[in-house]
């Protein structure tokens, strides 16, 4: 697999709701070959606090422009120097890594909880000649600032939230299965937290409908070298869910 190591700048970085964020960063080596579900591995420049680096999906990217953009939630230390560097400063920036998803679907539907959801508008966008659609699930109508970001990239959106305030009250996985009996979709993509994609991989597995899963785990080198991220699998091996993954065939993986 093809990685490099550049130093991105800044190019824009905006709030889009609350503790979100979304940044900006020309990297035309690695736009150049990125894929839906892959990832990039930040270390802020010249800052030892963290020292180590944090992953992020790619959100998109521009190949004419050399850009990526990530989406992400503040959460600690790392996230909020992020917030604090402004356009033209530079952030350490390794991808793109992992094995993406497989993009040979012709009826998708993508399914997305919360931050889950930042790696597959990416993904929207390479099925833009066919029929993707999208549901996607948050806590409330404030985490579902999703629609506006995937306009203009499916028409077909479904929401949940767990509150009622927006969209169906309860689970995408509630919702799930009322999808799948009127539409005949020929794959599923799941990106949110294990709960979701364990109930996800489930009903996917009961309709005979093929899914691919996007796994989050903490990660230190992002490169396979340091086992810090592993998952069970049902071959019985641990897959390394930054080398092997980040994305699974659902039935690959021990829930
Ligand atoms: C493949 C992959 C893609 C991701 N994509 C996104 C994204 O697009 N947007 C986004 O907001 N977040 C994403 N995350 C989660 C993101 O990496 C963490 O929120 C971030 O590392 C937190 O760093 P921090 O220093 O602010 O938080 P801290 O809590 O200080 O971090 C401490 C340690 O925990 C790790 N960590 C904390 N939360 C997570 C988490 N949810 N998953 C994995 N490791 C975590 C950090 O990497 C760090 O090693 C992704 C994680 C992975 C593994
Ligand atoms: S993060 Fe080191 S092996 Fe995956």
């Amino acid at each position: 697999m093809v990685k490099t190591c550049v130093k991105a700048q800044v190019i824009k970085q905006r709030v889009i709701a609350g503790d979100v964020f979304e940044m900006i960063v020309a990297a035309p080596e690695i736009a150049a070959i990125a894929r839906p579900g892959q990832f990039v591995h930040l270390r802020l420049a010249n800052v030892l606090d963290p020292l180590l680096r944090r992953p992020f999906s790619i959100a998109d990217c521009n190949v004419d422009q050399g850009t990526l953009t990530i989406i992400y939630r503040v959460v600690g230390r790392g996230t909020v120097l992020m917030t604090k560097l402004q356009a033209g400063e530079s952030i350490d920036c390794m991808g793109p890594l992992g094995n993406g998803f497989d993009l040979t679907a012709q009826r998708p539907l993508l399914i997305g909880g919360g931050m889950g959801l930042a790696p597959l508008v990416m993904l929207a966008k390479a099925f833009c000649s066919r029929p993707a659609t999208v549901l996607m699930g948050g806590r409330n109508e404030q985490e579902l600032f999703w629609p506006e970001i995937y306009a203009g990239v499916c028409k077909n959106i479904h929401i949940t939230s767990d509150d009622g305030s927006i969209g169906r009250r309860g689970f995408t996985v509630d919702l799930l299965p009322e999808l799948l009996k009127k539409e005949k979709f020929d794959s599923i993509y799941a990106c949110g937290p294990h709960a979701m994609l364990k109930g996800v991989a489930e009903t996917a597995a009961h309709y005979g409908v093929p899914c691919q899963v996007s796994l989050e785990e903490y990660m230190a080198c992002g490169v396979g070298a340091c086992l810090s991220c592993t998952c069970a699998g049902t071959s019985g091996k641990r897959h390394k869910v930054c080398t092997d993954g980040p994305v699974f065939r659902a039935g690959e993986v021990v829930w």
